[in-house]
Formats: C-alpha cells, structure tokens, sequence
C-alpha cells in the first residue's frame, strides 16, 4: 500500500501569517496521509521550528533547489543547507521553472540528486503542454516518458542505489496548471500507469508514489485520487486556503 502524500505549493505566494495559520491547522488532527507544505525558501526554517513547537503534521518542503554544491552562484541555495533547514521534501522541474527559468532535463535530473545526497525526498515534476496533448494521447506518453529518461539516467549513474520509495514523481500536464481544467481522472490515471511502467525499468516501481497537479481542487480531489495510480497530489492554488488544503489533506 503507497501512502498517500498531499503537496501544497505556494509559489511566489504566501507570508509568515500563512504559515502560522497552516501549522496551527494540521496541529490538532490526526491525518491519514502525508502532508507536505511548500512555502517561499525564506520561510522554510521558521517554518519547520514552528511545525516542530506544535507537533504540527506537515513535512516542510522547498519549491527549488540548487544544481550546485556550493561556489560563486549568487542567489542559490544548496540542497545541505535546505536540509539543514528542516526541509524533508524537494519539488524539483515544474513546469514554470522549466518555462521562465529555463531549467533543462538535465539540471531538473542533477537538482533530484542533489537532494538525494541531502537525504531529502524528490518531488520530480514531468508534464505535457497543451500543444502536445492536443495532438494526441500516444503524443503525451511520449514527451512524458522523454522528460523521464533523463531521470533514470541520472538514478542509474548515482553512486549508491536509489529504491523508488525515496523519490516522488509529479504528472503536472502544464495545461491543467492554474487554469482550473484538470485532467479527468481517467486521462491521469493513463499516465500515471505509464510513468510507473517507465520507472520500472530503472528499478521496483511498485512503492514509487505518483502524483497529479493541476487544478487539484475539493471538489474533483477524490475521483482522482480514487485512481489506482494516483498517490497523490501537488496543489497551487487550493493549497494556498488552510481550510480548503485540509480537505484535500482529510
Ligand atoms: P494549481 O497548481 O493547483 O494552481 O493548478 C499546481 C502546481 O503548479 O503545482
């Protein structure tokens, strides 16, 4: 049985009264699955001291992380120091790093092991654009599994094995990215199905845990979940509500 890990990512949202009221709301109830919180990296060890002082449910998650171990690279943090911070979960290739940042395959695969080596779990995100998918389902399972080699690859070259229980997968399809059209459950499922298949070419992929992002609401979180292959999910937007998040979280 895979347990069940919900995601929220702020991204450039949020403040400190945010993060006080998400601790309080996951301090009292037991939650069944895991629950991880992505706010701005200024916040992340404050974050983490609060969640620790109120027992709090919620694992501390960084929305980036370096490529680099150290040096002259202004403005980057290393995955030690997000460790360090209390940070036990890593997103690392969304889609809107790739697009406004640039970020390659091959940089989304060096950031996964940088975290690895941090003993930090990666959330590794793949997904299609809109353009792709329009042109067909084989056409999605295809780029999806193109932005996945890279990352068997990189696993495959690691010095020590990695067992596929220590990394998520994310299936964010750009298109169901903050626009309010999310994938239908069935559609996800397919390529959760396909990711695990391609996963398990590297290794046992029965304990890797896929997520979905992209427009993850209260209202459509359960017929997705309710998919064999769907772990999970990475939450924007609803996440950014305690009161809805928790729900999703339940
Ligand atoms: P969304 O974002 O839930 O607002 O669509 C998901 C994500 O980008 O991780």
């Amino acid at each position: 049985m895979r347990k069940r890990l919900i995601a929220g990512n702020w991204k450039l949202n949020g403040d400190w009264t945010l993060c006080q009221q998400m601790v309080s709301m996951f301090a009292s109830h037991h939650r069944q699955h895991d629950i991880v919180v992505c706010p701005p990296a200024v916040y992340l060890s404050r974050f983490a001291e609060l969640i620790a002082a109120q027992s709090s449910q919620i694992s501390v998650g960084a929305q980036d992380v370096s490529s680099e171990i150290s040096g002259a690279y202004t403005g980057e943090i290393a995955a030690n120091m997000l460790a360090e911070s209390g940070v036990q979960y890593g997103i690392v290739g969304h889609s809107e790093r790739r697009q406004h940042f640039a970020e390659t395959d091959t940089q989304v695969a060096e950031k996964m092991l940088r975290l690895l080596a941090a003993s930090i779990t990666p959330i590794v995100c793949v997904g299609e654009a809109l353009e792709v998918r329009d042109a067909g389902a084989s056409q999605a399972l295809a780029h999806i599994e193109a932005q996945l080699l890279p990352i068997i690859e990189a696993l495959s070259e690691s010095t020590s094995p990695v067992s596929l229980d220590g990394i998520c997968i994310a299936y964010e399809p750009i298109w169901a990215i903050g626009t309010g059209r999310s994938a239908i459950p069935e559609q996800a499922q397919e390529v959760h199905a396909h990711i695990r298949a391609v996963m398990q070419r590297y290794a046992d992929a029965d304990q890797l845990r896929i997520l979905y992002g992209g427009s993850v609401n209260k209202d459509n979180a359960q017929a997705l979940l309710a998919m064999q292959d769907i772990d999970g999910a990475l939450v924007g937007g609803a996440s950014l509500d305690p009161q809805h998040f928790a729900m999703l979280a339940l």
